[in-house]
């Protein structure tokens, strides 16, 4: 909405999550709380200034730029964070929406929705509302006569109070020549000792200022993380909003109950996802593409028509169209393969480039090496990258032929259409279309297994 300012509050220190970092950097479903709230603002409105506390790069870095940031340095309560936004809404002769940055669930719709009834009405002040079942812990809102008179805290309540279950979400339209006179009259007189921003309701109420409130149409918006519960159950609704809108979108997802995907990650129309899947922190997934049991997919790309048989681990890498991967590999970061490249089982790759149609069925370890087209990579070879100091490099050409059970000691490079006989040690280049063999040459000793048996026959019995 055109000249709306939002003041998002994210100085509070987070208590009950009993952790080391801000509660506004934990994750919901792969991204950062506070991005929740910044996203919102940037939707709705045209100004940002968001509260922070003490310590709080983390959250600056997240904000990212274009956003006005402020420090409480005290954290004396939610209206003394809104008061040290004021320098920088000095200009502001509009509406202010304050957002709390715990409540990641709310929708567009939803602020718009307030943001419009504000204007329309001309309130000095309105509420977003949530009538819930268990208001327990969340801000009582008071009315009398209909009409809205004071919130009260939860921990200030009286009994009576407490069975109200018009709970206030923290989401706030003011009118700005009206909240800061009505927010420095705020006293901390309550059960904390804070400076709360609701009592700048029951303030504006009691001057005669008409106070409207909405309420949300879906109770689950309102929902706040103050303890790492809450954040369990609230990622669980927001993870199966996730699932839904993919699945709208055309993506066929067997267990929804079992499938974890970040709202970061991408995935393309009719690709099919098998149950136990986790695919996080910003994956994309083409079309049509299979993603077998258990595997997990992080900050990967995959492209179209790609196949991921069973349990594969993939971190960091990408996968071009067609390819076939496990069940069963493990692809550590910066790995690439191409265009219809076959990936079996047990393989791990590491810093590995794979060419178009490159094989490599059974069991080994692909690392640091960067392979050709059309290569073929036998069961149980091993690319020996590390001397115990350094990291080496392989390359295999096109075409090349490795075959099992073969030790690839870098750094070396093996030539295009190359034969590397199986059970070998290789430790020198090999030259295109060279075949290399290292391994003692067979014996064979004609009719000594049956001398053998002769021997051991005519020997007296014991
Ligand atoms: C607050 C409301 C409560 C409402 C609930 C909805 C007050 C006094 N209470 O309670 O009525 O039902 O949200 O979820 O406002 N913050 C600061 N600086 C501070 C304190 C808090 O920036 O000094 C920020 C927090 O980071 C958070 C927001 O303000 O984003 C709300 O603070 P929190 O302590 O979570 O308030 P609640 O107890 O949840
Ligand atoms: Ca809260």
């Amino acid at each position: 909405m055109h000249g709306l300012t939002t003041v998002i509050l994210a100085a509070g220190e987070g208590k009950r999550m009993r952790s080391r970092q801000p509660k506004v950097l934990h994750e919901l479903c792969g991204r950062p709380l506070i991005s929740y709230s910044l996203r919102l603002a940037r939707m709705v409105g045209d100004r940002i200034v968001l509260v922070v506390g003490p310590n709080a790069d983390g959250v600056r870095a997240v904000a990212g730029d274009g956003v006005g940031i402020v420090e409480q340095r005290e954290r004396l309560g939610t209206g003394h964070a809104v008061l040290q936004a004021r320098p920088q809404c000095e200009a502001v002769v509009g509406p202010i929406l304050v957002l709390p940055s715990d409540v990641p669930l709310l929708s567009v719709e939803t602020i718009e929705r307030l943001v419009g009834h504000h204007a329309t009405t001309g309130a000095a002040a309105t509420l977003l509302t949530a009538i819930v079942d268990r208001p327990h812990g969340y801000g009582r809102v008071l009315r009398q006569g209909g009409r809205v008179k004071r919130i009260v805290e939860d921990r200030d309540a009286t009994d009576d109070e407490k069975k109200v279950s018009e709970i206030n979400t923290s989401v706030y339209c003011f009118d700005s020549r009206r909240l800061w006179p009505a927010l420095e009259r705020v006293r901390p007189e309550n059960d904390q000792g804070e400076y709360y921003l609701t009592d700048a309701i029951g303030l504006l109420a009691k001057a005669g200022g008409r106070i409207e409130a909405i309420a949300v149409e879906d109770p689950e918006e309102a929902l706040g993380v103050n303890d790492r519960r809450q954040l369990a159950a609230l990622a669980a609704i927001q993870r199966r909003r996730i699932l839904d809108r993919h699945m709208l979108a055309g993506v066929t997802i067997m267990d929804p109950a079992t499938t974890y995907i970040d709202d970061t990650v991408t995935i393309g129309p009719d690709t099919v996802i098998y149950p136990n899947v986790i695919i996080d922190v910003a994956s994309e997934i083409g079309g049509d593409c299979v993603i077998g049991a258990g595997c997990q997919i992080r900050a990967t790309r995959l492209g179209d028509r790609v196949s991921l048989k069973p349990y594969c681990v993939l971190t960091e890498s990408v996968i071009d169209n067609g390819a076939v991967m496990g069940p069963f590999c493990h692809l550590r970061p910066k790995s690439h393969v191409g265009e219809n490249a076959e990936i079996g089982n047990f393989i791990e790759l590491k810093k590995a480039k794979v060419g178009r149609r490159t094989k490599a069925h059974h069991v080994g370890y692909l690392g640091d090496v960067t392979i050709g087209d059309g290569a073929n990579i036998g069961a149980g070879t091993v690319f020996v990258n590390y001397d115990g100091a350094a990291k080496h490099q392989t390359v295999v050409g096109d075409g090349a032929f490795v075959g099992s059970n073969t030790s690839i000691v870098a750094p070396l490079t093996i030539g295009e259409g190359a034969y590397v006989a199986a059970g070998s040690v290789i430790t020198k280049d090999v030259p295109a279309d060279a075949l290399a063999v290292e391994r003692a040459p067979q014996v064979v000793k004609e009719g000594w297994a049956a001398r053998r048996r002769e021997k051991r026959a005519a020997k007296p019995k014991e």
